[in-house]
Parts: structure tokens; sequence; C-alpha cells
């Protein structure tokens, strides 16, 4: 049996726009939230990064963990940005990443699709994506809850007039 997955949609016309949602999403994160954001070259994931980093009041810059993989940072509360793009899934599993998924922290996973089999079941799932003739700063990021606690946030922020439920659904 497939249920229909909800989604909610956000126009971004700017940079600025993309931080304010990020920054909203900071504002609402607790310990053990996920969040997975894709996005192609230059869709403004590092940008996105960044906003919710400082939401999240950690100082200082935050940079793709492209090498690295994983990097902690301190904030109101840790976060944990990982970068998954040069893993293949069994890799990443010898990485043990449950650790951070159910830890003290908030992850947020760059290219989570690539990993998908070892991602938590609840998360929420973030994609921008550049707008077809919309020029340099037209982004669409769609947002999918996946678990009660992230479809609460999404509730909360279409109520706050920032996201707009898309009826069209997705199967999943
Ligand atoms: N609406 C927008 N949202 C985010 N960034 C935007 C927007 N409009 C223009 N930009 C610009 O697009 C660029 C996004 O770069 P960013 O490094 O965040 O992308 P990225 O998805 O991390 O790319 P990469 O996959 O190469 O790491 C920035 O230069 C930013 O100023
Ligand atoms: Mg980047």
């Amino acid at each position: 049996m497939s249920s229909v997955q909800q989604q909610y949609e956000y126009a971004s016309h700017g940079e600025t726009d993309t931080e304010r949602l990020a920054a909203a999403l900071g504002r609402l994160a607790e310990p053990g939230s996920v969040l997975t954001l894709e996005g192609d070259l230059g869709a403004g994931k590092t940008r996105f990064s960044q906003a919710l980093a400082k939401a999240l009041g950690v100082p200082g810059v935050v940079n793709s963990p492209t090498f690295t993989i994983i990097k902690e940072y301190e904030g109101r509360l840790p976060l944990y940005h990982m970068d998954v793009y040069r893993l293949t899934e069994a890799e990443a599993d010898e990485l043990g990443l449950d650790e951070y998924f159910f830890g003290k922290g908030v992850t947020l996973v760059e290219w989570a699709s690539r990993i998908e089999e070892l991602l938590p079941e609840e998360r929420l799932a973030v994609e921008i994506a550049h707008v077809e003739g919309g020029g340099w700063t037209e982004r669409r990021l769609t947002l999918t809850p996946y678990g009660e606690r992230y479809a609460a946030w999404c509730r909360e922020l279409e109520r706050d007039g920032l996201l707009r439920l898309d009826s069209s659904g997705r199967e999943g």
C-alpha cells in the first residue's frame, strides 16, 4: 500500500530568502533533529547550511565538509554537518552514523540520497532547485517531512506563511 507524502513549497527569490527558511528551521531544531539537503551545483546548499548553523548559535564559518565528510560544531545545540557525496553506502555504514542521527545535536546531511538506506525513518528532506527561466536568484525549495515531528514543523511554518502545502503530493 502506498500513501501520499505531504510536501511543502517555498519560493526563494534570492539568498536572503533561502537563509530565512534555514534560520526558521534552525530555531525549530532539537536534539536528534535530522535534515537532509539535496540540490545541484550552486543551488544554495552551503548558503542554507550556514544560515542553519547561525540560527543554532554556531560561531564562525561553516563550509561544506566534502573532504572531511563530517564536521562538528558547537552552538545552542551541536551541529553535525555531513557531506556524503564521496561515500558509498557501505563506507557510510562503517561510520556509525546513527551516533549522530540519534545524538544530542542536529544533523544536516548533504547528498543524503546516496545513503538512503542508512537514513533514519524520521527526517526532514529539503530539496533546493534552480527555477527554469528564473535567472540567477530564483530557487524552489521543497520540504518533505517524514514522521510527525517534522510534519508539525512544516504545519507551523505554513501557519506562519513561510511554506505552502503542495496539494499534488508525492507517492511514498
Ligand atoms: N535564492 C538563492 N538561494 C541561495 N543562493 C542563491 C540564491 N540566489 C542566488 N544564490 C547564489 O547562489 C550561490 C549558491 O552557492 P552555494 O555554495 O550555497 O551552492 P551549493 O549548493 O552549496 O553548491 P555546491 O554544490 O557547488 O557546493 C551563491 O553564490 C548565492 O549567492
Ligand atoms: Mg556547497
